[in-house]
């Protein structure tokens, strides 16, 4: 099938490969031309483990290719995914559907022969009903549907969702759309994943519904590890005990320093703007969001109590500044609030991360970029964890407290253990959700 991916972003170019690598025939347009220079060069734009190999291997199989020219790509397709981005718009909390709604302008221009337009980005519920309009009115001439399918796939194990997905959702009008979605996905329905097929609107809900669920059970347990901390209950425990509980399970009960990421703060704010709209406020979903700022804020709290409250002058090293491992995107990462705050105290502030530079650079001004922990950590008067890399995970606490000049860990994702911090020699050591240590109490 030939396929066009309006959007060569984290779900764009994931998607667009992947689906070349089933077979079909894909292009991927992006308006940023360095974008697509750099895809063209057969560099990668993004981090996501595992894509460069795949793009190379469809690159030379000539079933992908990169382009700006939105028209020539539409030309032809079975099928024409809109991947670009839905951010919150400015003010008012809404996902900001201009960028859909431009591309589906430019689609409907473009379009010959029967086509599905696909939205892939996460839109309101009635956005795919307006792209339908939008299209109609520019070429009222065109034969097409639209399709939701909102995708799932998680930054970092983006490869691995993509083509062992737990479900495709696919929302749709008629029989005939159906089977042009159920063509394209017919490599992994062999493979049994399931393919639920609902209306339009159910499709964009289910996207919403499941990331403010996500987003729900984060801040629970970044709730509940509050409390743990004030009445002498570990986290880490409790969490194993609930997870076990299979109406719970044991995936995101992990407490941190708050959600942040490309999807669930904005996607939050969307369905809290949805209900509002609708005069159904998401009481639920509003006090999450106004739960997951507040988490935020205590994090800020911890390390400046650990540090006696005296930031000025102080040297901190922070690991990790992406909104999690395995990828380089920092949107709405909790570093993005935790160091300006410590600069704001007056702290200078060493960071290290394996992929963060490129983005954090501009969003992280004034701190100064280290490419080791332990070189970090050298005369700092603390270290703080803020993104679990899989190399924060063994660092060895012994080498990494001696060469502090004074040796004192946030450690806010839970990777070691008082117990650990204390025969590492660190004077401190404070966590989420658990007892803190400081030697002599
Ligand atoms: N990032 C994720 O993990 C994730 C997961 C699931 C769903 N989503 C949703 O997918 C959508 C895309 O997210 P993303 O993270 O890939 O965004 P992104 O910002 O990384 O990528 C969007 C791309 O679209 C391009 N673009 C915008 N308008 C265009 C146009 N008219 N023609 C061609 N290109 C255009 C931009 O230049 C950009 O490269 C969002 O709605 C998001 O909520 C994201």
């Amino acid at each position: 099938m030939k396929i066009a991916m309006i959007g060569t972003g984290y779900v764009g170019l994931v998607s667009g490969v992947c689906f070349s690598d089933f077979g079909h025939d894909v292009v991927c347009v992006d308006k940023n031309p360095e974008k697509i220079a750099m895809l063209e060069r057969g560099e990668v734009p993004i981090f996501e483990p595992g894509l460069d190999a795949l793009i190379e291997k469809n690159v030379a199989a000539g079933r992908l290719s990169f382009t700006t020219d939105l028209p020539a790509a539409v030309d032809g397709a079975e099928a024409v995914f809109i991947a670009v981005g839905t951010p919150t718009r400015r003010g008012d909390g809404h996902a900001d559907l201009s960028y859909v709604m431009a591309a589906a302008e430019e689609i409907a221009h473009a379009i010959t022969g029967y086509t599905v337009v696909v939205t892939k980005s996460t839109v309101p519920v009635g956005t795919n009903r307006q792209v339908e309009e939008v299209i109609a009115k520019a070429n009222p001439q065109a034969e097409f549907d639209v399709a939701s399918n909102p995708e799932f796939l998680r930054e970092g194990a983006a490869i691995e969702d993509f083509m062992k997905p737990d479900r495709i959702i696919v929302g749709v009008q008629n029989d005939r759309a159906a089977q042009v979605m159920a063509d394209i996905y017919r490599p992994l329905y062999l493979r049994e994943f399931p393919i639920i097929t609902t209306d339009l609107e159910s499709a964009e809900m289910i996207k919403y519904a499941a990331n403010a669920f996500l987003a729900t059970k984060i801040t629970f347990i970044n709730e509940i590890a509050a409390l743990c901390e004030r009445v002498g209950a570990d986290i880490k425990q409790v969490s194993k005990g609930m997870g076990r509980d299979g109406r719970i399970g044991n995936k995101f009960l992990h407490a941190g320093p708050g959600y942040g990421g490309s999807c669930f703060p904005k996607d939050t704010k969307a369905l809290a703007r949805i209900g509002q709209d609708h005069g159904l406020p998401m009481q639920i979903t509003e006090t999450v969001i106004k739960v997951n700022d507040e988490t935020r804020r205590r994090m800020i709290e911890k390390i400046t109590d650990m540090m006696d409250g005296h930031l000025a002058g102080k040297t901190v090293a922070v690991l990790g500044v992406t909104f999690k491992p395995n990828t380089d995107d920092m949107r709405e990462a909790p570093s993005l609030t935790v160091i300006p705050a410590l600069i704001g105290a007056g702290a200078r502030v060493r960071v290290v991360d394996p992929q963060g530079r490129r983005e954090g650079e501009a969003l992280l001004p004034g701190v100064h970029w280290m490419d080791d922990a332990y070189k970090a950590a050298q005369n700092a008067d603390a270290l703080v964890i803020l993104t679990e890399w899989n190399e924060f995970r063994a660092l060895d606490l012994k080498r990494l407290a001696k060469r502090m000049a004074f040796p004192a860990m946030a450690d806010l994702r839970n990777i070691y253990s008082a117990q650990d911090a204390r025969r590492a020699g660190f004077a401190r050591y404070v966590s989420v959700g658990r007892s803190d240590y400081r030697a002599g109490d």
